[in-house]
């Protein structure tokens, strides 16, 4: 029996490691196209830091222990409350309004199913000191434009938008206590995922005025202009008003939005949304900012891609030319391994990709080795000495380079394609 990996948590063999890859490439490239810029925090923090302001659901999903220090600490289950604990210590060093994103691993004690996983990898976005609602039109570009970029269109997702303001607007019009909000607000965003009857016995009398504001979408002219600000860009097919999504999260505090598959099959890919009071909070109000942001999880993210044949296609693609190596030498004749050596090293220290059998191989093995790994030239270091053999081998041609010649002949191999 081999041991078992614990549940909820993956295994990347080589093929998972790229895709993986292949998702953060493209996280990052877009992030960097906004102008943002690339922080971490720590995977453990102190237990604290998600009692105080995340939110019931997610402090009952820690992965928490007592350390040898008799500290209480958890594993970070989402990166919003470590930033604002950062920003609350470092806010001076940087000029407002401030871009940071991040890309890491969270853990979160859930149930495992579809979607769901014990832990996954996140791209964190977040704009800090900026209450503009040019910087919420921003920030909802960029989560667009980041799954554009694997090849997604409007037909394959969805921006739903919505205002925690137009329900606090709801409960104080009727006269609803403010320490109740907090939980109605978490009651209506449970309402899609438990039958009607549920939510409607948790909402009491409020739960008609609720369902028929729900059924009507709402107005807002916040998210109005939200929508304008997009039109603009040309992304306003990716967004759509639902007043339904309020975030589970406990400190989200205007405008908040998450992103799901248009087949509706899938779970949210990504959300986010203000947070204005979260840093002084944390801060004990030494520091007080304004703050927006996502994050768009790997997990569901990866579904949709193998959901659209496109965006897979694309990805298996950059994949296969991702792990490709550039040069495989052949070592015909042992004596010839030093030869062979010397010069995979200069080679190496070129940049380009070489491989190589590291004992002696028939050489039938080792041209099928360069197939496999997808190399375009093959070396071939045998009876020819002191020439070597150049096989160009999507194309089969050969030619003999005389080895002093040799890097040469690569160097305008690989600009000129085929020309060794
Ligand atoms: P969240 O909605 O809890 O937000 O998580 C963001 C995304 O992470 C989800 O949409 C989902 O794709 C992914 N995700 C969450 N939990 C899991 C899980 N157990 N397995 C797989 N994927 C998961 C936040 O975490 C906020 N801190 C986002 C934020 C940043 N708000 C402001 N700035």
């Amino acid at each position: 029996m081999f041991m078992q990996s614990l549940p909820g948590f993956r295994d990347f063999l080589p093929e998972d490691c790229a895709k993986r890859n292949y998702i953060f490439a493209r996280w990052r490239e877009v992030a960097r196209r906004y102008g943002f810029v690339e922080w971490e925090g720590p995977v453990l923090e102190p237990t604290d830091l998600y009692k105080k302001k995340s939110g019931d659901e997610i402090v009952e999903q820690l992965f928490n222990f007592t350390d040898k220090g008799e500290r209480e600490v958890a594993m970070r289950p989402e990166l919003t409350p470590t930033l604002a604990r950062v920003v609350g210590a470092h806010e001076r060093e940087f000029k407002k309004p401030f871009k940071w994103f991040s890309i890491g691993q969270f853990f979160r004690y859930e149930k495992q199913q579809r979607g769901r996983l014990r832990e996954h990898y996140q791209l964190n976005c977040d704009i800090i000191g900026e209450k503009d609602l040019a910087a919420d039109i921003e920030l909802v570009a960029l989560c667009v434009d980041v799954l554009r970029e694997f090849g997604f269109t409007e037909k394959d997702f969805v921006v739903r938008v919505s205002d925690r303001d137009f329900w606090t607007d709801f409960f104080r019009e009727r006269n609803v206590s403010e320490d109740r909000w907090e939980e109605l607000l978490q009651i209506i965003d449970r309402s899609g995922r438990e039958p009607h009857e549920k939510t409607a016995e948790k909402l009491g009398k409020l739960a008609e005025p609720v369902f028929a504001t729900r059924q009507s979408g709402g107005k807002s002219e916040k998210l109005d202009q939200l929508i304008g600000g997009l039109r603009v860009r040309g992304l306003a097919d990716f967004v759509q008003i639902d007043v339904g999504i309020v975030r589970g999260l406990a400190y989200y505090t205007g405008i908040v939005f998450e992103v799901f598959d248009r087949a509706g099959k899938l779970r949210a890919i990504a959300g986010g949304g203000r947070y204005d009071n979260l840093i002084a909070q944390l801060s004990d109000g030494a520091v007080s900012l304004p703050a927006l942001g996502f994050a768009m999880g790997d997990v569901v993210l990866g579904e949709l891609i193998n959901e659209i044949p496109s965006a897979h296609e694309a990805m298996q693609k950059a994949v296969a030319s991702d792990r490709k190596i550039d040069i495989y030498v052949v070592i015909a004749k042992e004596e010839r391994r030093a030869d062979a050596l010397t010069q995979i090293q200069i080679l190496r220290d070129r940049g380009y990709r070489v491989d190589y059998p590291l004992t002696p191989t028939k050489v039938a093995r080792q041209f099928q080795a360069a197939e496999d790994a997808g190399a375009s030239l093959a070396l071939l270091y045998g009876d020819e000495w002191p020439q070597v053999k150049a096989k160009n081998l999507p194309t089969r041609e050969e030619s003999l380079i005389d080895h002093g010649a040799l890097l040469d002949s690569v160097t305008k191999f690989f600009i000129v394609p085929g020309s060794a």
